[in-house]
């Protein structure tokens, strides 16, 4: 009998043999540059299982040149990549990875909202640009967080994470969720740092614009490790040259891995590539999570961490 063929689209911090049984055929594209669309599309023909990142679009074009396959494993906690209903129409299984990412998510959180409050990025540059000459009373002075307010938006796992460590930088917590916490408006106007820690889709696409920027406080300063069409880029440069933001620390843009190029010169700016889960530890548990998915529904048993839910094959 044909084993089933698994493709994955990425190099993972862990080889795939290590938790695929032999019955499985591995198709890897071992590297760390994206698969291009054409080839993409053209490697998923015959495969049963797709181990996904998030670039790779996983829609109705894609799942109808995979007619044989039985799964999405996506290799993030985000799925707003692929088309899940789309999926569950063909009886696809989608699955993330969740939870093994929280604390790096929200660690990487408290890095950049740290680097911004205490200009960590222009130190930095200074020394490497030989232009330190001696300590000075006023040199870089930043910001102290005690007794500031971080507003969560999105209280989740990484959202509720990111909470509990301010409880050891002396700030008030906000929050807002669906069915809980203040009101949207309330945060925007009390945080001095904004932490954004939503999913990304149609009601959260763009739900930090213009108008939402100049609700906040002036000098606020924004933060956003989720997903970077949540805020409106063009609004958020508009807002800091115009000097009423406080500054943003960013891992994730808008059109990744495009950033815009008003962000890209300024020192009120944090700018990570999307590292919030790149531990060695979190990535290799990212990894074997979603392998393990893979493994399961190719031996015909329920995947533990589906999102959605595919009547019995
Ligand atoms: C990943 C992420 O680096 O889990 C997520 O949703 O954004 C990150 O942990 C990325 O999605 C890899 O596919």
């Amino acid at each position: 009998m044909e084993k089933p063929r698994v493709l994955i689209t990425r190099r993972l911090a862990l080889a795939p043999d290590s938790v695929l049984g032999a019955g499985i055929e591995i198709d890897q594209h071992d590297s760390e540059e994206a698969l291009e669309r054409r080839e993409l599309l053209r490697r998923v023909r015959e495969v049963s299982a797709l181990l996904a990142v998030l670039g790779d679009r996983v829609d109705r074009e894609l799942l109808d040149a995979a007619p044989r396959l039985r799964i999405v494993a996506n290799h993030a906690v985000g799925y707003d990549n692929v088309d899940v209903p789309a999926c569950t129409a063909r009886g696809v299984w989608v699955t993330n990875t969740p939870d093994v990412l929280t604390d790096a998510t929200a660690d990487l959180t408290w890095a950049l909202i740290l680097a911004l409050a205490r200009r960590v990025r222009e130190g930095e540059r200074l020394i490497r640009a030989g232009a330190f000459r001696g300590w000075a009373p006023t040199m870089l002075l930043g910001r102290e967080l005690r007794g500031r307010t971080l507003g969560v938006l999105g209280y989740g796992r990484i959202g509720r994470a990111v909470a509990r460590r301010a409880e050891g930088f002396g700030m008030r917590v906000f929050f807002t969720a669906r069915g809980g916490g203040v009101p949207f408006d309330e945060l925007l106007q009390e945080s001095d740092v904004l932490s954004i820690h939503c999913p990304l889709n149609a009601q959260t696409r763009h739900l930090i614009g213009a108008a939402e920027l100049l609700r906040m406080k002036r000098g606020a300063m924004l933060v956003n490790t989720a997903r970077g069409p949540i805020v409106d880029e063009a609004a958020l440069v508009a807002a800091l040259e115009s000097g009423y933001l406080g500054g943003a620390g960013l891992d994730v843009f808008e059109n990744e891995p495009a950033v815009h190029p008003g962000l890209l010169n300024r020192d009120d700016v944090v700018l990570l590539p999307h590292l919030g889960s790149a531990t060695q530890e979190t990535r290799q548990s990212m990894a074997r999570i979603a392998l393990e998915q893979v493994e399961r529904v190719l031996r015909g048993e329920r995947p533990t961490s589906a999102v959605n839910e595919v009547a019995a094959q």
